[in-house]
This record gives structure tokens, sequence and C-alpha cells, in this order.
């Protein structure tokens, strides 16, 4: 191959047209490919010094030095500018205006009542029980004559029941937790330590310290020789564990057809007494009603309103703040999510 400085001279020159007229990097890659890299016709040229004679070796060599020192001078000035430009461009397009407001995603949480319930579940869980659950329509049976409440018994009017049609259903919304109580026993053997967290329903006014949905927790024990003492002794526990050392409760003697001896559990708050919750001993009549020997086997059981418990823990003063879901509300408590 034999090669002369004009072409030498030509090859430099289109590679420095062609290197000038590259607007962008990306459009200078392909120039290095076409004019500047290992296939170029300069490097080309190059590798042929090798075949020449040496007489003609040495002065070509010369030329073609220099054409590719051009080259390549050009090359790397232009890769420069276009980099520089590129970078000036960037800064404008993606520039970051810090001052606007951030556009916030509220993040969603679980409601002061939520968090309540799993901490009461958390705390006797931790006791041993096992959380147990029924449904909130319940038969009649179940939330009634099951726990020694029939028809025409007095007690039936203690709580004001939400009936459903057609009445021959013997449906109702459950008043209490206690029919779980009932499913409980009628499922398993003793020992039995339960605790079931549940919405119940009764015909009352929203008030300060009523509403006709609520929520209650009910525990229930029955093992052998189980007394009073073991009752008293966990509610206090049960107590302190939520409200705190200072928490001010009392008994009360009360009757419910379902427990025998029964207590009311009252707490001090806003400067008097509210009921938290009712207990007592497990009626021998209910425990045969569930097949269980009252003479091998004795039981307790309370249940407690959770909006009541809520308002005690958290000096909270009117129901309506916990049942009317204001978020602003339910904000205070955290969100609860991990
Ligand atoms: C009962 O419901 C019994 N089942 C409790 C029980 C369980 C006794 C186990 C013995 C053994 P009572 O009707 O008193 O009892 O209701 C219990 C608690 O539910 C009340 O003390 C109160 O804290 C709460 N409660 C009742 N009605 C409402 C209401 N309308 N709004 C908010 N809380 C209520
Ligand atoms: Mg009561």
């Amino acid at each position: 191959m034999t090669l002369t400085s004009a072409q030498i001279d030509e090859i430099t020159s289109a590679a420095l047209v062609a290197i000038g007229s590259a607007t962008d990097l990306e459009a200078l890659k392909e120039v290095r490919i076409g004019h500047v890299g290992d296939r170029s016709p300069i490097a080309r040229a190059n590798q042929a010094l090798g075949s020449m004679e040496v007489s003609e070796r040495a002065e070509f060599g010369k030329v073609i030095g220099k054409g590719r020192s051009t080259i390549n001078t050009a090359f790397e000035a232009r890769q420069k500018e276009l980099e520089v430009e590129r970078d000036a461009r960037v800064l404008i397009e993606e520039r970051v205006d810090v001052s606007i407001a951030a556009r916030r995603t509220p993040q969603g949480g679980l409601h002061p009542l939520t968090l309540l319930t799993n901490e009461i579940c958390d705390l006797f869980i931790g006791l041993g029980y096992r959380v147990a659950e029924g449904p909130e329509l319940e038969s009649e049976w179940l939330n009634f004559d099951s726990l020694n409440i029939p028809a025409d018994h007095p007690a039936r009017t203690m709580q004001d029941t939400f009936f459903i049609e057609p009445l021959d259903s013997r449906l109702v919304l459950r008043t209490h937790t206690s029919p779980v109580q009932m499913r409980t026993m009628l499922e398993e053997q003793p020992p039995i330590y339960v605790i079931c967290p549940g919405r119940t329903y009764r015909a009352d006014e929203l008030d300060a310290t009523h509403t006709p949905v609520f929520s209650q927790v009910e525990g229930l024990v029955v093992d052998r020789g189980i007394t009073m003492a073991d009752l008293k002794g966990t509610l206090d526990y049960f107590a302190r564990a939520i409200f705190g050392p200072d928490v001010k409760t009392r008994l009360r003697p009360s009757f419910f057809p379902f427990t025998e001896p029964s207590a009311e559990v009252d707490f001090f708050f806003n400067g008097r007494w509210i009921e938290w919750g009712g207990c007592g001993m497990v009626n021998p009549k209910v425990l045969r009603a569930a097949g269980i020997d009252p003479q091998e086997f004795s039981g307790f059981a309370f249940g407690m309103g959770l909006e009541r418990t809520l308002m005690v823990k958290h000096g909270i003063t009117d129901m309506h703040d916990i049942v009317e879901g204001d978020i602003r509300f339910s904000q205070n408590f955290g969100s609860g999510l991990r």
C-alpha cells in the first residue's frame, strides 16, 4: 500500500470536519468510531507503516504522527466543549426548586381504639390467654338465654337491644361480648383462658359517656380452683398496666345473671366514679349449660367498655371525639404502624 502526504492531509481534514460538526456528545462518539478509533483511516494508515520500506517509514511516520495528533487534539477539545455545554444544560433542565412546598401524602393509621385493643390483647397474651372472637350478629340464645337471661327476665331490659327483622330469626346485634364466653366454653374444655375484644350494640343515645355502637373486651377463665381472688388480682393487674400505678378503681356488688357473685368495676375520673365494666364468678348454671362440670371447675369473667377505657387512659372527656372519626383526633395517638 502506498500512501501520499496528500492522502494523509485529506484523511486529517475529513476528521476535523466531522469533529467540528458533531453537535453533541452522542454524535461525537460516532465520529470517534469513524475518524479517531482503531479502525479509522488514520489508524489504518499508521498500521500500514509496518509494511513500508524502512527509508519511507521514517518520513511517513512523521506525517501520519502529525495527522493523528491534530485529530486527537481536535477531538479532545471538542469533547471538553460539548461536556461543558451538556453540564450547563443539565444544570438548567434538572434544576430543583427547593422553595416549592413539598407534596405531602398523609399516612394512614390505626384508630386509637384499635391501638388500645392491640395493647390489651398483648397484655393478656403475655399472661397466657388466647384471643377469641365471635360474630356481631348473634343468636338471641347465645346473647341472652345461654347466659341465664330468659326472655321474661328483667335483665333483658337492662340492655336495650337491636333486634333483627324478621323477629322470628331470633338474631340480635350482640349487646355485649359475653356470648363469646359461651361460644368458647361450648367449643373447648377447661382450662380456658381467653380475651375477647369486639364491637357491641345497644339502643343508647350518644352522649359524653355512651354510644350506641361501642366496644367491649371480655375475659374468661375456667380452670380448677379459680376464686374471686384470682379475678381481683387479674383486674388490678389489668387496670395498672393500662392506666398506670395511680389508677383508682373500686369493686361494687352488682348483679349479672351469668355470674354469681357479681360486681361492677368503677374508676375515678373527672371527679366522679364511672362504671368501667362488669365481672364475677361464672354462674354454675352457665357452666352446666356449656357442658362443664361446676363441681370440678370454676371460673371468672369480666367485660369492660373500651371507649371508657380510652377516655380514662387519655383524659378524653367526651365520647363524641372517639366515635366521630375526625382524624385530627386520631392523629394525636400516632399511627400505630411500624
Ligand atoms: C355487660 O355488658 C356484661 N356483659 C359485663 C360482664 C361480663 C359482667 C362478664 C360479668 C361478667 P354492662 O351492661 O354493665 O355489662 O356493660 C359493660 C361495660 O360496657 C360498661 O361498664 C361500660 O363500660 C360499657 N358500656 C355499656 N354500654 C355502653 C355504651 N352505650 N357506650 C359505651 N360504653 C358502654
Ligand atoms: Mg353496667
